[in-house]
């Protein structure tokens, strides 16, 4: 993805979302842009916002964002229907490298369409360099996203 069309979405390299509607469309806006290889990593505080976000690229590339939920039990989800795949993984409850690879995390990362890894800092080692990372932050005015690639 193009810095100017990063710099287009998040200028300065963030955005402040006041509502969860605004967390969905910076979303839209995203989507619009991505690679069809694209994996982002989604961080930031329980409640910052992530897998509002994750309803908002559902919502994008056209699979139902209703489906979308916080994976408690499942830690990835996939969605098909829509312009592209959509693959949302939730890497709250994995504790250690090892149980990444019998969830076949590395066959997502390069499966076709987009992968969604909300606390992917917590293995940010095992993300290709091509990953965005979105940080998620409460503020007073509701949430600060801020892109980093
Ligand atoms: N601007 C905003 N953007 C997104 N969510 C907001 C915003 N303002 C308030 N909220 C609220 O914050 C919560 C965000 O929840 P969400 O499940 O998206 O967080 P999360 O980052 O995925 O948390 P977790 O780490 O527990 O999975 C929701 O309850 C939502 O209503
Ligand atoms: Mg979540």
């Amino acid at each position: 993805m193009a810095n100017t069309q990063i710099e287009n979405i998040f200028p300065g390299g963030e955005r402040i979302c006041a509502t969860e509607e605004d967390t969905r469309q910076a979303a839209h806006d995203l989507a619009a842009c991505l690679s069809r290889d694209a994996i982002l990593s989604l961080e930031g505080p329980m409640g910052g916002g992530k897998t509002c976000f994750v309803k908002g690229l559902a919502e994008a590339l056209g699979c139902d964002p209703r489906e979308v939920s916080s994976p408690t039990f499942t830690l990835i989800h996939e969605y098909h229907g829509g312009r592209l795949p959509l693959v949302h993984m939730d890497l709250y409850r994995i504790e250690t490298q090892p149980e990444l690879a019998p969830l076949g995390f590395d066959d997502y990362l390069a499966s076709d369409g987009i992968v969604a890894i909300e606390w992917g800092d917590k293995f940010a080692e095992e993300l290709p360099a091509r990953t965005l990372r979105l940080v998620f932050s409460v503020e007073n005015e509701g949430r600060r996203l801020q892109i980093r690639s």
